[in-house]
């Protein structure tokens, strides 16, 4: 037997994450399955109510502010918007020693913006499960000792936007909201806001100036949301997802929840397949379930088997990309993707086949976040546009091979280097792409030097041709490849 020291933990039993029972999902409704079963429409208060939404809602808000964060935090809930910060201590921050001797409005402000490319889970929640979202603004709200929520949704969620506006409205009609929401005295509203489509407008102070009828554009920190934020008032910005699992761990209790996945990764999570699977879905899992039995139990599997997987991005198109060696036997949770050298973000999963060409992908994203900076640090701003363009060079192989780690030098420049994470986000995906698939950007270079007479020189760093000429103001001779994406 292993000498075991002071400082160690027992050692994980050998317990296999993944196979979700339908009793413990927590979304059961996300195939309309049981609003057919009922044969009422979809998403309706009858139908929610017959799924267990706002069942013992006055309770839980009757039991105070402290004991449903005691719950979300013994629950383990960590944010669902990407950074994974624990739940439980973020939402206690709005309630610091005398916080009810600062008069006046706080905000709960619901982030529904869902940007992040690959991601579509939010989106299955406001469509399918609105009155969930709506129970967990009140419940959240209580918690925080907010008088009202914002929810501000992405403006493409047209449609979204009028099923949620009819739950609230149900809700009122129903006297859950309002000035004695369920019976219990607290008094709380929900409203929405619908944004105008910018990406960065779900950071979280970029939000809150868009709500306050400003441009979108993050803003330093500190002064935190909790302390100054909208309308300069103490607010928390927390995702669909979060708020939305808040009343069911509230009623099954936070241990059951944390039983759930791996420790300090625990619970059941959304997770959206994209890419080259046989059935791209969102489906709710257990955390910590492996990658292979995800795509394998719930897509249909690879287009062409495992054995044609090239390559993943786990976690929303910011995270680094993996190769298929590591998506092999990688744990789909914050600390196995971490230590992996990518991140479980937004758990948007996109997935690309041996057919697939993931310089070409890597090379539209970096476009995105190019087109979606808000352009107020230089290093974002510079930077995105400058990668982008060598970028749509190396996807043609139109570069020196130096130009990589020219690259990849300045994405090490930006990260740390912004006001917000934006900078991380247009770095990581191509550093991933540098670490996993550097011999093939290497030999796209090859090819393109080869299919143009250029093996022995001709060309100089940023894709110039030694033939290429001035000629009347215009470059002749020097053909440049097309940008990915020609936004405006
Ligand atoms: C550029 C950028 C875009 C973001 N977009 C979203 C988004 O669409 N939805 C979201 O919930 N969080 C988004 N976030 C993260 C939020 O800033 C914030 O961390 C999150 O809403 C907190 O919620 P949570 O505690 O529930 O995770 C974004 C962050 C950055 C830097
Ligand atoms: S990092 Fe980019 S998106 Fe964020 S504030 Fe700076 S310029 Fe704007």
């Amino acid at each position: 037997m292993m000498a075991r020291s002071f400082a160690t933990v027992e050692d994980t039993p050998n317990r296999v994450y993944g196979g979700l029972a339908d009793q413990d999902r927590i979304f059961q409704n996300l195939y309309l399955g049981n609003s057919k079963k009922h044969g009422t429409p979809s998403y309706d208060l009858k139908t929610a109510m017959k799924i267990g939404d706002w069942y013992k809602t006055k309770e839980i808000l009757l039991k105070g502010d402290t004991w449903i964060i005691d719950e979300i935090k013994a629950s383990g809930l960590r944010g669902r918007g990407g950074a994974g910060f624990p739940s439980g201590l973020k939402w206690s921050f709005m309630n610091p020693p005398g916080w009810n001797k600062n008069v006046g409005p706080r905000y709960l402000v619901v982030n529904a913006d869902e940007g992040e490319p690959g991601t579509c889970k939010d989106r299955e929640i406001m469509r399918k499960e609105p009155h969930k979202l709506v129970e967990g603004c009140l419940v959240a709200g209580r918690a925080m000792n907010a008088t009202a929520a914002y929810i501000y949704i992405r403006g493409e969620f047209y449609n979204e936007a009028v099923t949620l506006q009819n739950a609230i409205n149900q809700a009122y009609e129903a006297g859950f909201l309002g000035p004695d929401a369920c019976g219990s005295g607290f008094a709380f509203d929900v409203y929405i806001h619908r944004g105008m489509g910018a990406y960065v407008c779900g950071e979280e102070t970029a939000l809150i100036e868009s709500l306050e009828g400003k441009a979108g554009k993050p803003r330093l920190k500190p002064p935190f949301p909790a302390g100054v934020g909208l309308f300069g008032r103490p607010s928390t910005v927390t995702n669909v997802e979060t708020v939305a699992v808040a009343p069911t761990i509230c009623r099954r209790g936070g241990k059951w929840f944390s039983s759930f996945g791996r420790e300090r990764n625990s619970g059941t999570k959304l997770f959206c397949i994209s890419g080259n699977v046989n059935e791209p879905c969102t489906v709710e899992e257990e955390m910590s379930i492996s990658m292979r039995e995800l795509i394998d139990k719930h897509c249909g599997g690879v287009k062409g088997g495992w054995d044609n997987l090239l390559a993943v991005i786990p976690g929303g198109s910011s995270t680094p990309i993996l190769n298929k060696e590591t998506c092999d036997d990688i744990l789909m949770d914050y600390d196995a993707l971490r230590d992996a050298g990518s991140g479980l973000g937004t758990a948007a999963v996109i997935v690309f086949n041996k057919q697939a060409d993931v310089l070409r992908g890597i090379q539209r994203l970096l476009a995105f976040y190019k087109h979606e900076s808000c352009g107020q640090c230089t290093p974002c701003r510079e930077g995105s546009t400058y990668l982008s363009k060598m970028m749509d060079r190396f996807y043609v192989g139109q570069a020196q091979e130096k130009e990589i780690d020219k690259a990849l030098e300045l994405t090490k420049k930006v990260e740390g280097h912004s006001i917000c994470a934006m900078g991380e986000a247009f770095s990581w995906p191509y550093q991933g792409l540098v670490k996993n698939f550097k011999p093939l950007m290497i030999e796209r270079i090859r090819e393109y030097k080869r299919q143009n007479g250029l093996e022995d020189g001709g060309m100089q760093y940023g894709g110039w041709h030694d033939s290429g000429r001035v000629k009347d103001g215009e470059v002749v001779n020097n053909p440049m490849p097309k940008e990915a994406f020609h936004g405006h």
